[in-house]
């Protein structure tokens, strides 16, 4: 079958190990299930593994991909859930500590088919698209359990996302806006806030800019470099919900005076379980909110793709399609 894989591991030069060709057709163990994937979308985590985070070389090759919607075995609609979890495992699927997602130890969505285990596919409403369904496994579930979750948000409550570019940043912003929250977002691009505001922001800041006034929650995926303005811009007992640092993890002053002071809370997220999926995906049915695309390339077109993200010349998701 056709696939999308990584052959080699490179850190400094990730598309170098990236190849478009055949692979085998893969097998279902028992308790597997085969999905013809007709949508999947890109991740960070996809170049990642490329660099070789997340991905061991004597793993290769590695289809890559994390994201897919596609018919299961009968023939039915279904989006895949990305957290492969213990077989034995029951229970919260983000804190099994033998945990993956696809692409990591089993073969990924960037291809004709995937196996996954039965417990991973979610039904697909019909008014869902396979690529709007492709865009959800991984970054808007993400955005989803770290705002309810985690961040435990409900409408009328108010939120700073930081770098509103992002594929999390951004369901960020619509997620929250649907939930009837107040939603502030900052970025260091003038083109990029507008756009913010266009998906559903009530109000847009250059990066480190002093809100208006002191916000329930901060969603974090940036990191050091928006650390400081995340802890000066909480309500006294507001929370940051961090998934992610894209300008790096380590702080030159994590503000802790601040932290104990205003009794702060952090909240680490990651990734979401089956069960938030659904939900997830009900609540776009519901509310007829879609995930950004910001462009679908047919999968013998995903270098393409990968060099878009690599130059973070993206706001939304970039989605293939078979
Ligand atoms: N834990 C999980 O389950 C999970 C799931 C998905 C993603 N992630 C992580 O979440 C992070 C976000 O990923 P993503 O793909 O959504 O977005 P991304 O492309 O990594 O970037 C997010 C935003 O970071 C901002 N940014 C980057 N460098 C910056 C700097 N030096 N100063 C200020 N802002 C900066 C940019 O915002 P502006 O250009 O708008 O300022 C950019 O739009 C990644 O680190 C990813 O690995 C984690």
């Amino acid at each position: 079958m056709f696939a999308v894989y990584a052959e080699s591991i490179n850190r400094e030069d990730p598309l170098s190990g990236l190849v478009l060709g055949e692979r085998p057709d893969p097998v279902a163990p028992d308790g597997w299930t085969t999905v013809t994937v007709k949508a999947a979308s890109l991740n960070h985590h996809d170049l990642w593994s490329l660099r070789g985070q997340g991905l061991k070389s004597d793993l290769l090759p590695m289809i890559l991909g994390c994201d897919a919607a596609g018919l299961d075995e009968d023939g039915n609609e279904v989006v895949v859930h990305s957290v492969i979890s213990s077989p034995d495992w029951s229970g919260d699927e983000t804190t099994d500590p033998r945990r993956s997602l696809l692409s990591e130890k089993h073969q990924g969505t960037f291809a004709d088919r995937v196996v996954v285990p039965r417990r991973n596919v979610v039904p697909k409403p019909a008014g869902l698209s396979f690529e709007e369904a492709a865009c959800l496994p991984t970054a808007w579930l993400t955005a989803y359990r770290m705002l309810f979750t985690q961040g435990g948000l409900k409408a009328g409550d108010s939120v700073l996302v930081q770098g509103a570019g992002g594929g999390v940043a951004t369901a960020l912003i619509v997620l929250a806006r649907a939930a009837g929250l107040k939603v502030y977002a900052t970025s260091r691009d003038e083109a990029k806030r507008a756009r913010a505001l266009e998906i559903g922001a009530h109000e847009v800041l250059a990066s480190g800019e002093r809100l208006p006034t002191k916000v329930d929650a901060v969603m974090e995926t940036v990191g050091r470099a928006t650390w400081e303005h995340s802890v000066r811009s909480l309500r006294p007992g507001g929370a940051i919900v961090i998934s992610g640092t894209t300008s790096g993890p380590n702080l030159d002053d994590a503000m802790l005076t601040h932290v104990f002071f205003l009794q702060l809370r952090i909240i680490g997220s990651t990734m979401g379980t089956r069960a938030e999926l659904a939900s997830l995906v009900a609540m776009m049915d519901a509310t007829g909110v879609r995930p950004l695309i910001d462009r679908t390339l047919p999968m013998e077109k995903a270098r393409d793709g990968f060099a878009a993200l690599q130059q973070g010349d993206v706001f939304g998701k970039i989605v293939f399609t078979r």
